[in-house]
């Protein structure tokens, strides 16, 4: 019996009446960039982040800004928990995750830190925000080459998938409380761009990503699978020989120097729960899905051009296998790529399949498209009004 049973037949439930109610998809998009109308909710604000600065100083300044956010967001998480536990997880959350914070890997541990004495927020929620990531987040990953050899990268991050559905709204209560804190973030050393991201602040490991000129990278959930947390749990209990999966993401970005090396640690590191890690390298033919477990690498399915692969796409599902039935986010978006043909694929178009439903649904918080040749990193905030798919 898979772990994850609870999570399917949850899915089903809503996913039946959803399919019911607000029909399961739509004609592809066209003519969507420049980011306008009603599922467009703003630009996302850029910061630099200096890695020149002591771990606990460098996000004073972004975590100043976004307070009131931060503090509204994880709020409603415990809101949320404590509907669920009687208050019982808030408890531990705050007792037990303090503890907890000199286990992580530096520098981790002291910016987490730093970001809990800024905005006040005590430290174990602080960890539970940046826990939370890697658990909750549904998503579209693209890597694609144009018939020039250029390489794009694109991505929507889905976040909070049954986190508090908001029947007046419309809308999931946690996606909602996400999109005021995504930020981009420009990370320097000696007053040069190492690598940006998009990402939310307070949280300090990465789920977008870009160092210029060399190669993209971003991370999806693999939830579908036996042993999902273990990992995680295993952690928090003592035992600590695995990676948690978006600092992973950042130290490669941090010090991963072409394409192939970020391949091989992306492929190599023991991680504390399984993951997608899609990758965009500068050169023709350098796209690919690592599927992980905690272990080892399943798969790596590269862009080849031979066999007419000029686009690996990747959702929540192994690609060798079907996507779960009422999530398949997988068909539309690759049936809206394979219209547009590699003849007329750009940023633009791409935004075209990521605003497509329902491959943008509700859970959508943003939209982010990425061009390694030029470094380029554009993020747009989402949103999906009715209709529109839950997820
Ligand atoms: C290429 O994409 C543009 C913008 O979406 C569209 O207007 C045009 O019709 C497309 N051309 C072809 C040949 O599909
Ligand atoms: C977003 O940024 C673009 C380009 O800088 C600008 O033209 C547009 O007005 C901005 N939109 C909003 C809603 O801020
Ligand atoms: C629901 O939408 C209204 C109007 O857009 C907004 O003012 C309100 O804050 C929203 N409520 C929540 C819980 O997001
Ligand atoms: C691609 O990346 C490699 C390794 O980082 C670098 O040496 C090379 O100059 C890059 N090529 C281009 C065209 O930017
Ligand atoms: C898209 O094209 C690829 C390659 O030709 C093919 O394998 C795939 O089945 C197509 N998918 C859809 C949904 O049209």
């Amino acid at each position: 019996m898979k772990r994850s049973n609870l999570r399917y037949i949850f899915m089903t439930l809503i996913g039946l009446y959803s399919h019911f109610t607000c029909g399961s998809g739509e004609e592809c998009r066209s003519s969507m960039y420049p980011p306008k109308g009603p599922t467009f909710r703003g630009n996302v604000t850029w910061y630099t982040v200096n890695l020149d600065l002591p771990p606990t100083e460098r996000w004073t300044h972004v975590v100043k800004e976004k307070k009131a956010e931060l503090v509204a967001m994880i709020q409603s998480i415990k809101d949320l928990a404590g509907d669920f536990f009687h208050g019982k997880l808030i408890h531990i959350v705050d007792k037990e995750l303090p503890l907890i914070v000199d286990t992580l890997p530096s520098p981790f541990r002291e910016e987490i830190k730093g970001i809990a004495a800024v905005s006040d927020v005590p430290l174990g929620e602080v960890v539970l925000f940046n826990i939370f990531y890697e658990i909750f987040t549904v998503c579209t990953s693209v890597v694609v080459e144009d018939l020039k050899g250029n390489i794009y990268h694109a991505r929507n991050l889905d976040f909070g998938l049954f986190m508090g559905w908001d029947r007046k709204n419309q809308t999931w209560t946690l996606t909602e409380k996400l999109k005021p804190l995504v930020v981009n973030v420009d990370f320097r050393r000696k007053s040069r761009t190492v690598f940006k991201s998009t990402s939310f602040a307070g949280y300090v490991g990465i789920l977008t990503g870009i160092r210029p000129k060399e190669f993209t990278l971003t991370m999806n959930e693999r939830f579908n699978i036996d042993g999902g947390y273990i990992g995680i749990l295993e952690w928090i209990l003592g035992k600590r020989d695995g990676m948690w999966m978006s600092f992973l993401t950042r130290r490669v970005l941090e010090n991963a120097t072409s394409y192939d090396d970020a391949k091989d640690q992306l492929a190599l590191t023991k991680l504390l729960a399984p993951a997608y890690f899609i990758l965009g390298g500068n050169q023709t033919g350098q796209g690919c899905v690592i599927t992980r477990s905690r272990i080892n690498t399943l798969d790596v399915w590269e862009i080849d051009l031979m066999l007419g692969r000029w686009y690996v796409l990747e959702t929540n599902y192994d690609h060798w296998e079907k996507p779960f039935f009422l999530d398949d986010r997988r068909t539309p978006a690759m049936k809206c790529m394979n219209k547009t043909t590699q003849a007329n694929i750009t940023l633009q178009t791409i935004y075209d399949v990521l605003s497509t439903k329902p491959v943008l649904n509700k859970l959508t918080a943003y939209t982010s498209l990425m061009e390694v040749s030029t470094g380029k990193l554009e993020s747009y905030i989402r949103a999906c009004p009715n209709p529109c798919t839950p997820w």
